[in-house]
């Protein structure tokens, strides 16, 4: 039997954000498709919401499908899509009391998701539970590139001063505007990188790599990742002692 992970309960992470890795190699480990392992990974999704809600995360941001992901075959593409459409549960959302939303340049993504999207989150709007956040189509590059723009265009329209521009402004026009910066970034699969995910606000993120494939990252697993982040030390440029006197 798995020895169970005790968690302390008032130092929960309040943004965890997921790198999902390794549903292909998972898949061919055991001579299947890689698609076969984008269904196994889905069903982990469903697990590691309900489990991040019952340890009342606040946000729970999943790298779903990256802007570079748009250049793998169109057959991945289209799978990943339907499989993307298949499970967006609102009743799971709404038995969760968790409230769904999407991050990243979905315009680009085919109607009928779209379409689904939209819906669950309107729906799903009223939720005070946790934050289910979706990248989709999603760079960090992406949504600076974007900031960027947007506040170009403001002080172009007087809307804004130059002088009056400051980190908060970036951060208010980023795609996670309302939400904390990540206190825990997970990255499953083995690889040590962040694939253009949240940069930005990553800036002071406790980093937690796994070789575990996503497929097989199921609940316990979790619970080791914030184990881990409960037992490191924040210091935010400040020293230990510093943060032992502010207490
Ligand atoms: C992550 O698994 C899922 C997506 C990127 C959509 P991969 O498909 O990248 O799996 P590996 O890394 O090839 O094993
Ligand atoms: C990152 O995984 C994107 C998602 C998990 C959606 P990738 O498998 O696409 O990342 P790289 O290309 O190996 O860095
Ligand atoms: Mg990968």
């Amino acid at each position: 039997m798995e020895e169970h992970i005790q968690l302390d309960m008032k130092c929960m992470p309040s943004h965890v954000a997921i790198i999902m890795d390794g549903n292909g190699r998972w898949a061919k480990q055991r001579g299947m498709e890689r698609t076969f392992g984008h269904q196994a990974g889905a069903e982990t999704v469903h697990q590691i919401v309900e489990e991040a809600a019952r340890l009342g995360i606040k946000y729970l941001t999943l790298y779903t499908f990256s802007t570079e992901n748009w250049n793998r075959p169109t057959e991945e593409i289209t799978a990943l899509m339907g499989l993307l459409f298949e499970h967006i549960e609102e009743e799971t959302f709404m038995k969760n009391n968790v409230s769904f939303k999407v991050i990243g340049d979905i315009d680009k993504l085919p109607n009928y998701v779209l379409g689904k999207l939209k819906k669950c989150i309107e729906h799903t709007s009223r939720n005070t539970g946790m934050s289910l956040v979706l990248a989709l189509s999603y760079s960090s590059k992406w949504e600076l590139t974007e900031a960027a723009r947007q506040i170009a265009t403001e002080v172009k329209d007087g809307k804004l001063q130059l002088s009056n521009i400051d980190s908060d402004t970036i951060q208010q026009h980023l795609a996670t505007k309302d939400m904390p910066d990540v206190d825990l970034l997970i990255r499953t699969g083995g690889e040590q990188r962040l694939s253009n995910y949240l940069l930005w606000q990553c800036a002071y993120a406790e980093l937690y790599f796994c070789d575990t494939y996503w497929p097989d990252f199921k609940e316990q697993e979790l619970r080791k990742a914030i184990a881990d982040y409960q037992n490191r030390e924040r210091r935010y440029g400040k020293t230990s002692e510093q943060l032992r006197s502010d207490d």
